[in-house]
């Protein structure tokens, strides 16, 4: 069986919010933020946490420790203190938050003693669950009512922890409303493993024409549209054994595909659903026949690094054939034979998907690359290269 590491997302929730859950292999982002979390439960003083590379980390962990109205700094490495926290600072603020923000943009989050609303509305302008998720945090640590309205749905790992552990929280159409004076039951988690850690796996496999199953994987469903990307693309996806824990759907997923991949469009409402697979899909889109598209994903420029750019110029090296179009928001890819077999340097930033979609896209006929940060990978998958080595390569 191929051990994949729990869900990172609802991991760092579970340390945000004290609750205990299976801990088999877990990356950087879920210790540092597990690390953070019982530093401040620990202390009354206004100490500096580290949240490393962790944007989820450190953006909800800002919302609970806002709410508590206690006074903290949050910081960060280099790509997580170029990452915009006026965001959530935004918001948090006009909750009643005391919090300043470096050029009023960037970490470290310096977090004042403040009171929040008791009563608050929210509408989510940005389809991002670490914003919605920090809202909630707030909303749960000062007891307040919070109701949120989601223009476009994101993941609902948050809501879903909140229901588990008896929350008063109702979730009608696109409005959540929670009440954050009724205390919740701490409660084991069980965690699922990471659908964006087994979206690299089931990549591999169709490049490399096996067939492994993915065992308990989460399949949540604002989270697996790359499964339906992939049957788009061609595959054949099949999802067995569908059972659901600490309300978190899960199933064993297995996919193959008997014909040439295709190129693929993707818009809209979609997007948020496979934010974190997109480099994964540019660089599947390499060895599709016709166009892939992506439109609507600004969002990426603001990731661990600015996916965009980074995954266009080094799809560029990996085929300088590739016909690139690169727009605000997203990019076309249409791609060519590769004539050349060099080895190829791929730069990574430190961004641990850009690390992995490029080392998938090498397995098809064994190119030779060289990945400039193999570490990087430790974020989110510290067995990547293992289980590659073990079961790929
Ligand atoms: C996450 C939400 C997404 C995703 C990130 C994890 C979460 O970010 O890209 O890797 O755990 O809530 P946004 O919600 O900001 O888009």
């Amino acid at each position: 069986m191929i051990e994949l590491p729990v869900d990172k997302s609802i991991a760092q929730r579970c340390a945000i919010l004290g609750l205990d859950f299976n801990k088999d292999t877990i990356g950087e982002d879920i210790k540092s933020t597990l690390k953070a979390a019982k530093e401040f439960s620990e202390s009354d003083e206004k100490i500096v946490l580290d949240l490393g590379n962790s944007g989820t980390g450190m953006r909800l962990l800002t919302g609970y420790i806002a709410g508590t109205g206690k006074e903290c700094i949050l910081k960060g490495d280099t790509s997580l203190s170029s990452r915009p926290m006026d965001r959530i600072a935004d918001p948090l603020n006009s909750m009643g938050a005391k919090i300043r923000l470096r050029a009023d943009r960037y970490a470290p989050i310096d977090i004042s003693k403040s009171s929040l609303k008791g009563n608050f509305e929210f509408t989510l302008n940005i389809p991002s669950a670490q914003i919605k998720s920090c809202m909630l945090l707030a909303a749960l640590t000062s007891q307040s009512k919070i109701e949120i309205t989601e223009i476009i749905p994101s993941r609902d790992h948050t809501e879903r922890i909140l229901e588990e552990c008896g929350a008063d929280i109702t979730r009608k159409e696109n409005k959540i409303i929670f009440d954050g004076r009724k205390k919740i039951q701490k409660k084991f988690i069980d965690i699922p493993t990471d659908f964006s850690s087994a979206a690299y796996l089931l990549a591999a496999n169709l490049l490399t024409n096996k067939s492994i199953i993915l065992e308990n994987v989460g399949v949540n469903p604002t989270r697996i549209a790359f499964l339906n990307t992939l049957e788009e693309m061609g595959a054949i996806v099949s999802l067995k054994n569908k059972s659901s824990k600490s309300n978190e759907p899960r199933a064993d997923i297995m996919v193959n595909c008997e014909q040439e991949l295709k190129g693929v469009e993707i818009y809209g409402d979609k997007i948020p659903n496979l934010i974190d697979e997109i480099p994964l899909i540019g660089t599947l889109a390499m060895f599709a026949t016709g166009k892939t598209t992506i439109r609507d994903a600004k969002e990426l420029r603001h990731k661990e690094s600015d996916r965009i750019s980074l995954l266009l110029s080094n799809i560029k090296k990996f085929n300088p054939n590739t016909t690139i179009n690169e727009y605000d928001d997203g990019f076309d890819i249409i791609p060519e034979l590769n004539e050349s077999n060099s080895p190829v340097e791929i730069e990574t930033k430190g961004d641990h998907r850009i690390a992995m979609s490029f080392m998938i896209a090498s397995l098809k006929d064994k190119k030779k690359i060289y990945i400039d940060d193999k570490r990087c990978v430790e974020t989110s998958f510290p067995n990547f290269f293992e289980l590659l080595k073990k079961w790929y390569q």
